[in-house]
């Protein structure tokens, strides 16, 4: 290695090394930093970041010392060319005992609360003090059943702040039809794995087909916690996105009065929603729900609409829910808006016609 280089390779190293060091610094701010998994705000994320806290200090002696020795070794131990060889110390029992007793305690040492910790957490909240959601993971957006309130969302959960959310991240999902027979979901067999994850909140679970997994989340304060699918499950992995709405308990309750609500019918109107609604009937009902709609056949292979318009995002929370044009984009052709979408593309649906079912979808509040 010429002078030169070595001097441009050291450079590097030192720039490489100052990157690191700045991009841990910064506030812990959600607005600035929604995704930091080292930001909990919740007690279970917490006990997870106590345990990271204890182990990384640990870890980075270990490798300092490791990595040091190693340097070490090979600089002052390297062949000068006089083809001595270094003293040979294997058989050496005190060394031996020395560097397996030194791991075991420190392995020791984080051994009882990493288990302690995976033990807290493996534990379910009292029912009365929870709130259930269950959680099915689709291609390429997150289904949220409340099981007690009777209704459904898509992507985003409304909680309220305090309160442990049990999650079921259910692999054998079933509905209850109208009639009131219960039908396995009509994608089942094409459920694929994904992994459901709000860095501030909790750790990631996977979402597996098959299986029923159980992960808790709790948010200290109101806000909107941001998720990501953290599992590759296809071509639009990274445009599966989650929200977690932490409010106060009576916010909650009015929301939760809201979601309960029927979507209103315009059968029989000469309006633009009552044209959409009746679209609706023609081209969705095959794959949405949406409670109150006249044709509502209770089928929900897409996203549950009846509140489509009080969620800010759709699309696994990638488009903006206000943006007419994007929406109109996405009637007409999703899987060219979103790669991999299941839903079928309308070409034959005319301009007007779209009008009008966005017309019907915002009055889905
Ligand atoms: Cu779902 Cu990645």
């Amino acid at each position: 290695m010429t002078a030169r280089r070595r001097a441009v390779a050291l450079r590097s190293l030192l720039l490489i090394g100052l990157v690191a060091l700045l991009a841990a610094c910064g506030g812990t701010d959600i607005e600035e930093r929604p995704l930091d998994a080292l930001s909990p705000d919740g007690p279970i994320a917490r006990a997870q970041d106590d345990l990271w806290r204890l182990v990384f200090p640990i870890a980075v002696v270990v490798f300092i010392l490791v990595q040091g020795l190693i340097i070490f070794a090979v600089i002052r131990f390297r062949d000068r060319g006089t083809g001595e060889m270094p003293k040979q110390i294997e058989g050496n029992t005190r060394l031996e005992i020395l560097w397996t007793v030194i791991p075991a305690l420190i392995l020791a040492v984080i051994a009882v609360p990493t288990v302690t910790t995976i033990f807290e957490l493996d534990g379910e909240p009292p029912v009365d003090e929870r709130l259930d959601v269950t959680v099915v993971g689709k291609q390429y957006w997150w289904q949220f059943e409340y099981p007690d309130e009777g209704f459904f969302t898509a992507n985003e959960i409304t909680v309220p702040v305090d309160t442990p959310v049990h999650l079921h991240l259910d692999g054998t999902p079933e509905y209850e039809m109208p009639d009131g027979s219960v039908q396995p979901d009509p994608e089942q067999d094409q459920l694929v794995l994904h992994s459901f994850w709000v860095p501030r909140l909790a750790g990631k679970k996977q979402y597996m087909p098959g299986s029923d997994r159980f992960l808790t989340i709790q948010a200290d304060e109101p806000g909107r916690y941001l998720g990501n699918c953290a599992e590759f499950c296809g071509l639009s992995h990274a445009n599966m996105r989650i929200r977690v709405n932490a409010v106060e308990p009576d916010e909650y309750e009015q929301w939760v009065a809201e979601q309960s609500q029927e979507a209103e019918s315009f059968e029989g109107e000469d309006s633009a929603a009552a044209r959409g609604e009746e679209l609706f009937g023609v081209n969705c009902v095959s794959c949405h729900n949406i409670d109150g709609h006249p044709d509502n056949q209770g089928i929900r292979i897409g996203p549950d609409l009846t509140h489509f318009n009080s969620r800010p995002e759709y699309g696994g929370a990638i488009f903006d829910v206000e943006d007419d044009e994007q929406l109109a984009d996405w009637i007409r052709n999703s899987p060219a808006e979103k790669p991999g979408s299941q839903m079928q593309p309308f070409p034959d649906l005319t301009d007007d016609e779209i009008d009008d079912l966005i017309s019907y979808l915002r009055t889905l509040d």
